[in-house]
């Protein structure tokens, strides 16, 4: 998805900005581009690629001035190229504009301005922003910018300079993000705090049209009438260590790494022995709570597959019938919800364009929402009636790994509060389940110790071009996501099934040397589960399993198993899916794929 940064200061804009995308390439882009003002002068360096080529250019021949704006383009209208990159500028080259998002109306917007007389160089929707700007720029730059968004439909952040009023530096958001960093004498703007988190820890998070303008003088943030409105600053505590790579050869690894923790942190002050479990920004009362006659876990992805779990532990533990939902799918199946109901959306970014559609959906039929997310101030947080944090700490690599087990730790932690607001376990066994809980980190970090089988594994398979992930209950959903994240990232064609699905149909792809991954986990159905192992064995299947510790009757079935500490069943999956992660990354890695960028594949989907 698109990156914004921007800068206004006494240095040198062009490191800034570059710097600042730099933080911000997880979010997947295809181009890249800078404008920046000196003495008065606007002028703009783009290119198609990565950041490389840019900084290539810009060492040939350098752009000096202390305002500008900086983007990394992730292609929706018109495909990735030199004319197609941010900025865009007017005509006249004296307006310049970044955008993330996109302009829905932008062909209406287009066809009038064209009759105006203004020309298109790009097949973008965003070009129409730095035109509509010209047209109603009358020596105000802020004012021009507000009429000019009045115009726009759809979601955007944009960022805008000029030449004429060369100090300044105007940014609005709608439905993308946009925060403003506040440096001594300099500011900063971004579509996410890492990339300010060098410069400075003090932050604005600007809400739906909010417009931030910045000069020589200081900055105002204003409403969409213009007045001016006070904000509170929020102060960032991620330290700038978390965002890097801290020593590991690429951010997914660091983060599967940081697991142990991000799991002991989602669970701080809302388990804890012997006391009720309270949550602080959810305000669903006992009444609601009992009164629910549904709940939709609505996501994508991986937050998605966190879902499977989450509705399998909520009917189990809270008794509460739970509906799974794709989030892309679900506004056009015309869902059955009423106050009665609860939405569950679950998000990494809090941003993605399909989940919040779910969510907005549920709102308007008086339905309430939990957002589970990770990004503090993110869409999903401002707009749900509930939100529950997940403090796995900003995820950098493409593919989720620490959000997706916090994200299963969140879903325990609600069917805990559910359960104990309905009394449908008693005292003892939550009690039970938090103890278990609270062994979770240690039991990360044991697996994280143990990577020799599944490297030795993916050095004798990584060539083969599909693979088959199965599980029973928990263990398929755990499958899912195995099979998400060998797709994202080795490209590697698998599907995951419920092991019993098997004879239903896909037994028919099983002969020598196909490779399929177990789990077998659950110690209630794992009698069942190595006889669907012996079904596949028999048929010339190399089965790779995943079985809990003493378990060694297993080895007659398979060709290889990893061995994973015991820990009670339902909560199996937040430790089985590390060596799956594990997995995917050595495959990713034999076949020299770019583990932490994967091709086609953006950080935050903010377009449905
Ligand atoms: O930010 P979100 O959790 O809403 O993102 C949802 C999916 O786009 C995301 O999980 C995606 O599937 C990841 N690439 C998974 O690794």
């Amino acid at each position: 998805m698109c990156g914004i940064v921007g800068y206004v200061g006494k240095k040198q804009a062009s490191s800034i900005l570059i710097e600042g995308l730099r933080k911000l390439e997880y979010r997947g882009y295809d181009s890249a581009g800078v404008a920046i003002i000196d003495n008065g002068v606007l002028s703009v360096t783009k290119c198609k690629g990565r950041l490389a080529n840019l900084e290539a250019q810009l060492l040939e021949e350098p752009l000096k001035g202390n305002v500008g704006i900086g983007h990394t383009r992730w292609a929706t209208h018109g495909k990735p190229s030199d004319e197609n990159s941010h900025p865009h500028t007017n005509e006249k080259g004296t307006i310049s504009v970044v955008h993330n998002g996109i302009i829905e109306n932008y062909i209406h917007l287009r066809e009038w301005l064209m009759a105006k007389g203004y020309k298109f160089i790009s097949e973008t929707d965003s070009e129409v922003i730095p035109h509509l700007i010209d047209f109603y720029y009358d020596g105000d730059i802020v004012d021009a910018v507000m009429k000019t968004v009045t115009k726009m439909e759809g979601s955007y952040a944009i960022a805008v300079v000029t030449s004429n009023e060369p100090d300044k530096l105007v940014a609005v958001r709608k439905d993308s993000p946009l925060i403003v960093g506040l440096g001594k004498d300099e500011f900063y703007i971004a579509s996410d705090i890492p990339a300010v988190l060098n410069h400075t820890r003090e932050v604005y998070l600007l809400e739906d049209k909010e417009f931030v303008v910045i000069s020589n003088d200081g900055i105002k943030l204003l409403d969409a009438e213009g007045k001016t409105i006070n904000k509170e600053i929020f102060h960032v505590t991620w330290d700038a260590e978390a965002a890097e790579k801290g020593g590991y050869e690429h951010f997914m690894l660091k983060e599967i790494h940081e697991q142990p923790k991000a799991i002991r942190d989602t669970m701080t002050s809302r388990i804890v022995l012997g006391e009720p479990i309270t949550l602080d920004d959810i305000n669903i009362t006992k009444d609601q709570i009992k009164n629910l006659n549904k709940i939709y876990i609505v996501a994508c992805g991986t937050a998605y597959n966190a879902g499977v779990v989450g509705k399998y532990v909520i009917e189990k533990l809270a008794r509460i019938p739970v509906e799974l939902d794709i989030a892309s799918e679900f506004k056009y199946r015309d869902p059955i919800m009423d106050k009665n109901t609860l939405m569950i959306v679950i998000s990494q970014s809090g941003e993605t364009a399909d989940t919040m559609s779910a969510l907005r959906l549920a709102k308007s039929k008086g339905s309430r929402v939990i957002a589970v997310t990770n990004v503090v101030g993110s869409a999903a947080s401002r707009e749900a009636d509930d939100v529950l944090y997940t403090w796995a700490g900003p995820e950098i690599a493409v593919a989720s790994t620490k959000a997706y087990v916090t994200q299963l730790i969140a879903m325990y932690i609600i069917a805990l509060f559910f359960a104990q607001n309905k009394e449908t376990l008693s005292h003892e066994e939550i009690e039970e389940i938090k103890i278990a809980m609270m062994e979770l980190p240690e039991k990360a970090e044991e697996v994280l110790k143990n990577k020799e089988t599944v490297q030795k594994f993916t050095a004798k398979t990584y060539m083969h071009k599909d693979m088959f992930f199965i599980g029973r209950g928990l263990d398929y959903a755990v499958a899912l996501e195995g099979s998400l994240k060998l797709k994202e990232i080795s490209y590697i064609h698998s599907d995951a099934y419920p092991a019993g699905e098997l004879k239903h149909g896909p037994i028919a792809l099983m002969e020598d040397g196909t490779i399929v991954i177990a789990l077998a986990t659950q110690e209630a159905i794992f009698d069942k589960m190595v006889s669907n192992i012996k079904e596949l064995a028999t048929r010339g299947a190399k089965v790779f399993a995943f079985a809990p510790e003493g378990h060694t009757e297993i080895e007659k079935s398979v060709f290889s198993v990893t061995y994973i500490p015991k820990v009670m069943d339902i909560l199996a999956p937040v430790i089985s899916v590390i060596p799956l992660q594990l997995l995917a990354y050595y495959m990713a890695i034999q076949k020299g794929c770019d583990v932490d960028k994967p091709r086609n594949l953006a950080k935050s989907v903010t377009v449905e």
